[in-house]
C-alpha cells in the first residue's frame, strides 16, 4: 500500500526499516527475555528524529505529520513491540498533551527534550479503581497559595520508571468526577513523587508498567496544563491519537508475524515438499494478509484524518479495535503454521502473541473501543 505515501514518508519508512532490522531486531529478544529497557536505541531513535516525528522543528520535532508516526511505530514493532510502545506512549501520550494543550512556555521548556529523545515522557491517568472508568480518578490535586499539592497512586504506567516528564491527571473536585478532573506536568525527581512497583508481564518485557506515588508532592502552579477542571478532555482528546499509536505497533506485530510465517512455511519441509504448498497454510497466510491490510487501511485513514485536522475519535477506535485483534489473530495463526517450533522460544512468535494481546486492552480497551464506535453509530 506505499502507493498511498508520499515520497517523504516512503524515504522515512525506508530510513526506520533499516534501523529496525539492524539495531533493533538483533537485541529484541534478549531485551526481552531480560526486561531491559533498551536506552541505546532510544537515545539513537532520538537522534534520528524518531521521538518527536509528529512535531514542527521550533520544538525540536521532525516536523512530519501522523502518518509518518504511524508509519515509524509500525516499522520499529515489526521488530520490537516494547521499542514501538515506548516511542508511541512518550509521542502520543505525552509530547502531544503538552503541544495541544501546553502554554508557550510550557512548550518551549518541556517539548525540545521530549522531542529529542533526551527526556522521555509518560502519561499516568490509570489508577486501581479507575481503569475503563477513567472519570473515577481518585488522586488529588489541591492549589494551597502558588503550589499544587498531589497526593494518590496511579498504576500500569507505561514508560513509567524511566520517564522525566509525567502528564499526570487527578481531581481538583472529586464531586464533579468527569468535569473536575486537570492535568498536570511532573517533574522526575520532585520530592514525594516517586515510582513505586514494578509490574511483571505476559508481554513487552522490555517496557516498565509502574505505579506512580504522590504523598503530599508539591509542584509549581504553573504546572497545571490546560483549564481548570478541564482535564478529562485532554486525556480522551490525547488517547484518541494514542489509539492510533497502538494500532501502529498492533500492526509491527502483525507483519512479523506474516513475514515469519511465509518465510517459515517456505523453508520448513513435510511430506516431501514446503509447508507452503499445502492450501492449509495458503489459506491462514491469505486470511492474515487481508486482516492486516484492513486494519493498516483504518489505521492509514484515521491518521490522515487527524493530519487534515478532522474529527477521528470514531476512526481511531476502529483502528485500534481492528489492528489489535488482527494482531492477536496473526499471531496466533504464525504459532499455528510454526507448529511446534512456534511454541518454543527458539522463534520469535510466541513473543508476537505475548505482545499482541496487550493492544487489545491498553489505551482503551476493546470494549471501550466497541462503546466509543457505538455510540457515533447510535447518535
Ligand atoms: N474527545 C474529546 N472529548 C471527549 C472524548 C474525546 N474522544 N470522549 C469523551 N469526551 C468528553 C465528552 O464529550 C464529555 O464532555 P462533556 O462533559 O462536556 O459532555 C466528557 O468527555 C465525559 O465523557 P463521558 O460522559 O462519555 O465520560 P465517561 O465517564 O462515560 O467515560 C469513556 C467515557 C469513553 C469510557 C472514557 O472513560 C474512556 O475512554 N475510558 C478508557 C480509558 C483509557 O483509555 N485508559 C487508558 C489509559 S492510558 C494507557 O493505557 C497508557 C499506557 O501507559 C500505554
Amino acid at each position: 500500500m506505499d502507493y498511498l505515501l508520499t515520497e517523504e514518508q516512503k524515504m522515512l519508512k525506508e530510513m526506520v526499516a533499516k534501523f529496525a532490522r539492524e539495531e533493533i531486531g538483533p537485541v529484541a529478544r534478549e531485551n526481552q527475555e531480560k526486561g531491559i529497557f533498551p536506552a541505546a536505541i532510544i537515545k539513537k531513535a532520538g537522534e534520528l528524529g524518531l521521538m518527536g516525528i509528529a512535531y514542527p522543528p521550533e520544538y525540536g520535532g521532525a516536523g512530519m505529520d501522523y502518518v509518518s508516526y504511524m508509519i515509524a511505530v509500525e516499522e520499529i514493532s515489526r521488530y520490537c513491540a516494547s521499542t514501538g510502545v515506548i516511542v508511541s506512549a512518550h509521542s502520543s501520550l505525552a509530547i502531544d498533551p503538552i503541544f495541544r494543550f501546553g502554554n508557550e512556555e510550557q512548550k518551549k521548556k518541556y517539548l525540545p527534550d521530549l522531542c529529542s529523545g533526551r527526556k522521555i515522557g509518560c502519561f499516568a491517568l490509570t489508577e486501581p479503581g479507575a481503569g475503563s472508568d477513567a472519570g473515577s480518578t481518585k488522586t488529588t490535586a489541591k492549589l494551597v497559595g502558588d503550589k499544587w499539592i498531589l497526593n494518590g497512586t496511579k498504576h500500569f504506567i507505561t514508560n513509567g520508571a524511566e520517564a522525566d516528564i509525567a502528564i499526570i491527571f487527578a481531581s481538583t473536585d472529586l464531586a464533579q468526577k468527569t468535569k473536575g478532573i486537570s492535568a498536570f506536568i511532573v517533574e522526575k525527581g520532585t520530592p514525594c513523587f516517586n515510582v513505586g512497583k514494578h509490574e511483571k508481564k505476559l508481554g513487552i518485557n522490555s517496557t516498565s508498567t509502574t505505579e506512580l506515588i504522590f504523598e503530599e508532592c508539591t509542584i509549581p502552579k504553573e504546572n497545571l496544563l490546560g483549564d481548570l477542571n478541564k482535564g478529562f478532555k485532554v486525556a480522551m482528546t490525547t488517547l484518541d491519537g494514542g489509539r492510533l499509536g497502538i494500532c501502529a505497533q498492533a500492526l509491527g506485530i502483525a507483519r512479523a508475524s506474516i513475514e515469519d510465517s511465509i518465510k517459515y512455511a517456505k523453508e520448513r519441509e513435510q511430506f516431501g515438499q514446503p509447508i507452503a504448498g499445502f492450501q492449509a497454510i495458503q489459506w491462514m497466510i491469505a486470511d492474515m494478509c487481508t486482516e492486516y491490510e484492513a486494519a493498516w487501511l483504518l489505521g492509514y485513514r484515521g491518521s490522515l484524518m487527524k493530519d487534515k485536522g478532522l474529527p477521528y475519535a470514531k476512526e481511531a477506535a476502529m483502528a485500534k479495535l481492528k489492528a489489535s485483534e488482527v494482531a492477536s489473530f496473526c499471531a496466533s495463526k504464525a504459532i499455528q503454521i510454526h507448529g511446534g517450533y512456534g511454541y518454543v522460544k527458539e522463534f520469535d512468535v510466541e513473543r508476537y502473541l505475548r505482545d499482541a494481546k496487550i493492544t487489545e486492552i491498553y489505551e482503551g480497551t476493546n470494549e471501550i473501543m466497541r462503546m466509543v464506535v457505538s455510540s457515533f453509530a447510535l447518535k
